[in-house]
């Protein structure tokens, strides 16, 4: 999927406020997280993030979003072999699973965004590698986020790391700019060339998101129209963070207050 949509660059001020959106996006994440274990429904994690937002009178830009139906919920959870766009329901968690999940925030206007991986319980070693790299995917992702640094420079970093590691990264679904909308130019695919796309300027927001697959990167759409698997069945990951690019670097804005991510795995990642 393809587009061009219109590039904003943000303010001091409104950088301030996307922090907030990002850190409230990265608590109602947090919540859920905190809760995944085998028996839970993807509802429940849902309601668990619901519930953080309530408390801080913000909303989801997933709820109604336009696609072939209004989406139906505030957050995305996506099991085992789903890749993104997974509908939260009555399905319980099994002990092995691997559970996505993406949320986003509005607040004073603009949208944070994110989204992590997490075991239920404790998944296979093919599993576990698979979230390592994926999240891992993120933040080599995110270092070259830098003025002077261009699109392409972000996209062939993802894709070496992933293929480097034996896993495929999607083609149909991409990062994106962020702002007021949650749809925002420059698109910011996994796969690229070093040097090409969009010069990278200091104000410029971007969501960036690994989707990794096993085998081949071929993808379906489930029969309720939004959830994104694999053609092949086999397990897929999605990890996403809110990014901003400055004079001095990449700031990640998707962090709890602490500057952690909403989920870390077994300690061993990276704010
Ligand atoms: N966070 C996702 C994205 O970056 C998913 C939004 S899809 C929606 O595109 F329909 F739920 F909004
Ligand atoms: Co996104």
């Amino acid at each position: 999927m393809t587009w061009d949509r219109k590039i904003t660059i943000k303010t001091e001020r409104e950088l301030q406020i996307m922090r907030i959106a990002g850190r409230i996006n990265a608590e109602a994440l947090a919540a859920a997280y905190a809760i995944i274990r085998p028996g839970i429904t993807t509802a429940d994690l849902n309601a668990a993030a619901e519930e953080v937002q309530r408390k801080y009178g913000v909303y989801s830009p997933f709820k109604n979003y336009p696609g072939p139906y209004p989406y139906p919920a505030s957050t995305c959870i996506s099991v085992n072999d789903e890749l993104v766009h997974g509908i939260p329901d009555g399905r319980k968690l099994k002990e092995g699973d691997i559970v996505s999940m993406d949320c986003g925030t509005v607040y004073e206007g603009f949208i944070g965004d994110s989204a992590f991986t997490a075991q239920v319980g404790e998944a296979s070693p093919q599993a576990k590698k698979l979230l390592e790299v994926t999240e891992q995917a993120l933040y080599i992702g995110i270092s070259m986020c830098k003025p002077g640094n261009r699109v392409g420079d972000i996209s062939a970093a993802i894709q070496k790391y992933v293929e480097g590691n034996g896993f495929e990264v999607v083609r149909e679904y991409t990062g994106h700019g962020v702002g007021r909308d949650m749809h925002e130019g420059p698109q910011v695919p996994n796969y690229g060339t070093p040097g090409t796309g969009m010069l990278l300027r200091p104000g410029m927001v971007i969501a960036l998101e690994p989707m990794v697959l096993i085998g081949s990167p071929a993808t379906k759409v489930l029969a309720n129209q939004w959830t994104v698997a694999s053609k092949n069945g086999k397990l897929t990951a999605h990890f996403e963070h809110t990014v901003a690019i400055t004079e001095n670097g990449p700031v990640i804005l998707s962090l709890l207050e602490d500057g952690s991510s909403p989920a870390q795995i077994a300690g061993r990642l990276v704010k």
